[in-house]
């Protein structure tokens, strides 16, 4: 596995819990330092202080579902106060499981705030060259509801399925830019968005050949993309489900 040194610089948002509290661990074991992106400055401070180098983790308490034009700009900031930026790993996200009958317009538009307009936007700032550094990687985290969406996942399976389709579009836009561009959809991984969802997902997880996922085995796959060993890879949705679909 790559190994990375402080100079290279991550962005990894949700960063305070579950896949991306797992990757911004993974890069900082791996050398790299990581703008670990949240609302919750507690629970950042926490993975910060369980992390294996916590001098390279830098927390940025920030609600990106705010002030959304202003995101690249935002990222732009990032690189004037860290330096030229190695990779975009967006992992925040809203779940949102409920059926069509009661669906609100008010939330729907949040969850796609944050699922689609929010990486979306940061990716705009980032693909600015200024801002980063040559053989850079972009990777978002879909879901397979993006891709084989059940009952209940009108909103949050539209987001994830935008995000998907606009990771290829970006991919294309920026391959000769030296930024590639992919994203990880995974069906149920233990965290506490699934964990809160427990009762109302009705998923028998008895029915995944490989068990339900750790945050880790997502960790693992955003490191191998983002990393030269996977330069060959852009404009791809990688669907990780322990054999579920
Ligand atoms: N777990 C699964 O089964 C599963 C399956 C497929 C896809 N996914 C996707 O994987 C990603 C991570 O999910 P997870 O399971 O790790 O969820 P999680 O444990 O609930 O973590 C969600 C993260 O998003 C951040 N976030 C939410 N709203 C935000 C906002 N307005 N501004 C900034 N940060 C915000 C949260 O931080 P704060 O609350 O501190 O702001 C938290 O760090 C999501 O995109 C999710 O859709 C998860």
């Amino acid at each position: 596995m790559t190994q990375y040194s402080k100079e290279d610089i991550f962005i990894v948002t949700g960063a305070s819990s579950g896949i991306g509290y797992s990757v911004a661990q993974k890069f900082n074991e791996l050398g790299a330092s990581v703008v670990a992106i949240a609302r919750s400055v507690d629970k950042l401070t926490q993975m910060k202080n369980s992390s294996k180098y916590p001098e390279n983790i830098f927390i940025e308490s920030k609600d990106l579902g705010k002030n959304i034009d202003e995101l690249p700009n935002f990222v732009k900031s990032l690189k004037e106060k860290y330096g030229k930026l190695k990779g975009l790993i967006y992992c925040a996200g809203l779940d949102y499981l409920k059926v069509m009958q009661i669906l609100d317009v008010k939330t729907s538009k949040d969850v796609f705030d944050i699922n689609f307009f929010a990486p979306v936007f940061m990716a705009k700032g980032f693909a600015d060259r200024r801002n980063h550094a040559p053989n850079a990687s972009i990777i978002f985290i879909a879901s397979v509801a993006g891709v084989y969406p059940d009952k209940g996942q009108t909103i949050y399976g539209g987001s994830k399925a935008a995000l998907i389709a606009a990771m290829k579009c970006i991919s294309k836009e920026l391959a000769t830019k030296g930024v590639r561009v992919n994203s990880i959809s995974p069906a149920y991984v233990e965290t506490p968005m699934y964990l809160n969802n427990f009762e109302n997902i009705g998923t028998n997880i008895d029915e995944y050949p490989l068990g339900i996922g750790k945050p880790a085995d997502i960790s693992n796959m955003a490191a191998f993309l983002a990393s030269e060993d996977a330069r060959w890879i852009t404009g791809q949705n990688y669907i990780m489900d322990g054999g579920i679909f």
